[in-house]
């Protein structure tokens, strides 16, 4: 049987206790009877419970359609923000090759757009598209959003001018709501293939969704082995009850003890740079979910060892109203040791022959207990290895442990009803038809 990911407390015990986080995990197995029963907040979102099952009969359609292109181009834009975005970022980054974009040979570029309204971004994204052979995934649930709205239409003129509308149309992947929205109207008017993302399955929660797996799929990665890494988090968070061995029920529970102990903030710590989109992926997870009705733990993110050159000092001694979660890899996917120097000129020699590996685990430790000591709390989850299988087994455990610890905070983890806010000042402040009068009052403001 294959290992699973595990979670250890040990480095949050000056600040709780496990007593407290085993009787506050018990306590929340109500949350997860509501979750199951679909009784609770948010509950018209929960089709992300059983994706690991009821995608796998789309796996077939997404990998042909992976496979069509990457031999019609060498190249994919994929558009879209926020949770049509980030989880396919996340696990693309995590298991490709740290400088693929650079790589020559038989290899697919990606490139994300859409996720940002940078003139500077998409003009210069243009000139590169220029000489590429490309093909684009056009990704938005709602189909209305502005920012891939914008990089969709300026993409699919450019597209068309370079291949032909036809060419184009061949081209273009639309993944978005079955009937509603300006994409759905547009994928249908130019005919272009299309996957559905479900009613009730929310941005956030749709990276196991076509809106994950074709972007990652095409990237050559296995989306069946993640797909059954995140299966067999399921058997062991969603249909376990036994709280002492369910991670998710543990983790939720800890992270709000942490919080009613004066920590509000919870800094994701990842000792492998290909980890940077997972932590961008769970900030925006754990953040539109709870951060709402004045309530949440603050989600924020570091990469080390680099940012304990920027970051440390603070994490170290500054406010104590931090925690962390790390991300513990065992085992790395290439091998590397540090050669003997003869006049060890360096004085690195005491390293030689070390795999790097060993080098950065030490740091991790190091990091720990030096951070532990600045009443940091610390829990670490710990998978064996960074491949489809864990990083699926993550992306469950952490799904669970949100829409958990939201229903711990007593607020909806399924809405995000703050992010309109931002929406419809823009929208006034462009003179959008059916806002001006918003749009004269604000300019007041200003
Ligand atoms: O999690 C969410 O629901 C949001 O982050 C959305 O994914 C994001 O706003 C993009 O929305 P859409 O897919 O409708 O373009």
């Amino acid at each position: 049987m294959k290992e699973n990911l595990s979670i250890n407390l040990k480095n949050t015990s000056k600040f709780i206790s496990d007593e407290e986080i085993i009787a506050n995990a018990q306590l929340s197995v109500r949350h997860l009877d509501t979750l199951n029963a679909g009784t609770g907040p948010g509950n018209d979102f929960l089709g992300w419970l059983s994706l690991p099952d009821d995608i796998l009969p789309q796996i077939e359609r997404i990998e042909k359609t992976a496979l069509h292109l990457r031999s019609v181009s060498d190249t994919t834009v994929v558009i879209g923000i926020g949770g049509s975005y980030l989880g396919s970022r996340a696990v693309i980054e995590a298991l490709s090759h740290s400088f693929s974009s650079l790589l020559t040979g038989k290899h697919h570029d990606m490139i994300f757009a859409g996720q940002n309204i940078s003139e500077d971004y998409l003009a210069e994204l243009l000139e590169l598209l220029d000489g590429r052979n490309y093909s684009i995934v056009v990704i938005s649930k709602s189909g209305t959003t502005t920012e891939p709205a914008i990089a969709f239409r300026i993409l699919k003129d450019h597209l068309e001018k370079r291949v032909g509308k036809t060419e184009a149309a061949k081209r273009i992947i639309a993944i978005t709501d079955a009937k509603k929205g300006a994409l759905r109207s547009l994928a249908d008017s130019n005919g272009y293939e299309t996957f559905i993302i479900p009613d009730n399955i929310g941005g956030r929660y749709s990276v196991l969704t076509p809106v994950g797996l074709l972007p990652i799929a095409i990237c050559g990665l296995d989306i069946r082995l993640l797909v059954k890494g995140a299966k067999s988090m399921e058997e062991l968070t969603r249909l376990n009850k036994h709280a002492e061995t369910n991670p998710s029920l543990l983790y939720a529970s800890a992270r709000n003890l942490l919080l009613q102990n004066g920590k509000p903030i919870e800094i994701m710590v990842g000792f492998n740079p290909k980890l940077h989109f997972f932590s961008e992926w769970w900030k925006q997870l754990y953040g539109e979910s709870e951060g709402k009705d004045g309530k949440g733990i603050f989600p924020a993110s570091v990469d080390l060892t680099t940012d304990l050159h920027s970051m440390g000092q603070y994490i170290q001694d500054g406010q104590r109203i931090l925690f962390e979660t790390i991300i513990s890899v065992k085992n790395p996917s290439k091998k590397l040791s540090i050669p003997l120097e003869k006049n060890d000129s360096d004085q690195l020699n005491y390293l030689a022959g070390k795999r790097l590996t060993e080098v950065n685990y030490n740091a991790e430790l190091g990091t720990t207990l030096a951070h532990n000591d600045g009443n940091v709390p610390i829990i670490t989850l710990t998978i064996p290895s960074l491949d489809e299988y864990y990083v699926g087994q993550l992306i469950y455990f952490f799904e669970m442990a949100c829409a958990i610890s939201g229903y711990i905070l007593d607020v909806n983890p399924f809405d995000q009803p703050g992010v309109e806010a931002y929406k419809k000042n823009m929208f006034a402040l462009l003179n959008k038809p059916g806002f001006e009068e918003e749009g004269k009052k604000l300019k007041k403001r200003l």
